[in-house]
Parts: structure tokens; C-alpha cells; sequence
């Protein structure tokens, strides 16, 4: 059996066309784009290459998009302090819908601190407690952070279209970040999979993956989870981006996996797409809520 392909970068193209549309009728009750602000501190090159794609991205789909730079050489309380007060100066300002600092964050700076200070109702990354809360708590009016967002909606999409659904499925998570495997297990379980999560002090990680009919790989390493550990007709969902020899390569070994999985989401070409095609939708959901407009739909009418 070879696994289907799924293809994130064709479905958030197909999601940006639609948010494209819109953000253009939105400009055109409002007056205004939907407007995403997102810092970047230091000269990581993964983070420039991110942050380029998503302001590139955004202004495509018609968003007003900025991009705040803080150069790193400041001393880290002049860093915290300087980061501090953009974040106010953006909470306070009425174009801006979305809030996003690219993570990670140079040593010596209080990530959390920061992470806090963003408006909750901006925090279009999801990652604000406030918005952690809600997702716990299956409240609907927060937001969710883009990456398991994009994942579970290529999920949901690949059992639809063969007449199923993810409830009732055994799902693994490896990984218990609070940017991806965290949420990601939280939304799995208000689908109604049986969920479990897996780390590096796992035991018995290769049986633990057998398990699993929905796998999502979200541990940063190249090529860790090996063909033999994915039970046969699995689905399978990579998170990883790791560059390897020149290469980008997932966390799944994508040649073993292809044989014994269902489908599999290949790297590139997978989830990355989807991450910026769901900041867009968060920053389109933020911008219809704070014009108390309501809310915007995915399917077109
Ligand atoms: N770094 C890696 N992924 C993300 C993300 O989704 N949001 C932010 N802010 N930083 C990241």
C-alpha cells in the first residue's frame, strides 16, 4: 500500500482564496484590512524565513501586515522593556486585529511575560493563557493556536471525504509543547478521539506509536519516528521542519512511512502551509469580533 498525500499546501491555498474574499468584503464594510502585527527579535535565520512567508502571505490575501523588528544587541531588560511597550502601543492601536512575536525568543528574555502582555483578543497565536483556558475548557471564543489548527483541520478534511470522522479513533501526540503538541491533543479530544501523549521520557515510544490510527509528529527531530513504528493504515500528520544536508525533512521517515500509513502529510508541503493559512483566519475571526460583525464562514455561500 503506498499512503495518499495530503496535500496542506494546495488546501491553504485553497483557504487563503477564500479568505482573500473575505477580507476584501470586510475592507469594504469597514473601511479598512484586517491588520496583522508581528514582531520579530534578532536575526534567527528560521524565524526571518517564517516571518517573511506570513507577511507575504498576509498582504496577498489583502491584509494590512507590518512587521516590528527589535535588534537583539540591546541588553535583555532593555530588550523585555522595549518588547513591552510595542505590545501596548499595538493592544492600544485600533488597526491592529492580530499580535504575533516569533517565537523562539533570545536568552535572557521572559518568553511568558511577554506572551502575557499580548491583548487575549488579539493573541491570534493562541498562546495567552486566557486562550489556553478557553481551549481546555472547550469555550469558543478564544483562539487557537495555528499549527494543531491546521492539523486538525487536514484531518477532519481526510476522514470526511472518506465517510469518517476522528471520533472514537486512538490518536498519539508525540510531543507536549504548548505551541503544538499540548493543543493539538486538546482538540483531537473535543473531536472525540482517545488520545495520549507521548515525550522524550516516554518508555516504549516504538509500541505506544503501533497503537495509534491518528499520528501526529511534533518532536523537532529529523527522521525520528521509523516505518515499522506506524501501525499499518494509519494516518499520519508531520509536524516537523528540520533541515538536514540542505533539505528540509519532517520528523517522520517519509519513505518508510508512505509503505505501511493511510496518508501521510509530506514535508514540505504539509502543515507549514497550513500554520499561515490559520494566523490569517485567527486575524480574519479577530478583525470580524472587534467590528462586532459576525463571524466570518469558511464555506462560501
Ligand atoms: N515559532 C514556531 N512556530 C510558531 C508559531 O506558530 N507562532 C509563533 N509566534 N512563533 C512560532
Amino acid at each position: 500500500m503506498t499512503a495518499t498525500l495530503i496535500d496542506g499546501a494546495s488546501v491553504a491555498a485553497s483557504l487563503v482564496r477564500r479568505i482573500a474574499v473575505l477580507a476584501s468584503r470586510f475592507e469594504a464594510t469597514t473601511g479598512r484590512k484586517p491588520g496583522l502585527s508581528v514582531c520579530i527579535v534578532g536575526d534567527d535565520p528560521a524565524s526571518a524565513v517564517y516571518v517573511r512567508a506570513k507577511e507575504k502571505r498576509a498582504t496577498s490575501a489583502g491584509f494590512e501586515s507590518r512587521v516590528l523588528r527589535k535588534d537583539a544587541s540591546l541588553s535583555p531588560p532593555q530588550l523585555q522593556g522595549d518588547l513591552l511597550g510595542t505590545i501596548a502601543a499595538l493592544n492600544a492601536e485600533e488597526e491592529t486585529d492580530g499580535i504575533l512575536v516569533q517565537l523562539p525568543l533570545p536568552s535572557g528574555l521572559q518568553e511568558r511575560a511577554i506572551i502575557e502582555a499580548i491583548d487575549p483578543r488579539k493573541d491570534v497565536d493562541g498562546f495567552h493563557t486566557e486562550n489556553s483556558g478557553k481551549l481546555l475548557c472547550g469555550i469558543d471564543d478564544g483562539f487557537v493556536p495555528c499549527t494543531p489548527f491546521g492539523c486538525l483541520h487536514l484531518l477532519k478534511r481526510h476522514f470526511s471525504q472518506k465517510g469518517e470522522s476522528i471520533e472514537g479513533k486512538r490518536a498519539l501526540v508525540l510531543g507536549r509543547s504548548n505551541i503544538v503538541g499540548k493543543p493539538m491533543a486538546l482538540l483531537l479530544l473535543a473531536e472525540h478521539a482517545s488520545i495520549a501523549i507521548a515525550h522524550s521520557r516516554s518508555r516504549d515510544l516504538p509500541d505506544l506509536c503501533r497503537e495509534a490510527e491518528i499520528l501526529v509528529a511534533a518532536v523537532g527531530r529529523a527522521n525520528f519516528v521509523q516505518g515499522d513504528w506506524i501501525r499499518q493504515g494509519a494516518v499520519v500528520v508531520d509536524v516537523g521542519i528540520n533541515r538536514e544536508a540542505g533539505k528540509l525533512v519532517g520528523d517522520v521517515c517519509f519513505a518508510e512511512a508512505q509503505k505501511k500509513a493511510a496518508a501521510i502529510t509530506p514535508v514540505p508541503g504539509g502543515v507549514g502551509p497550513m500554520t499561515i493559512a490559520m494566523l490569517l483566519w485567527n486575524t480574519l475571526v479577530s478583525a470580524h469580533r472587534r467590528a462586532q460583525l459576525p463571524p466570518p464562514r469558511l464555506e462560501a455561500e
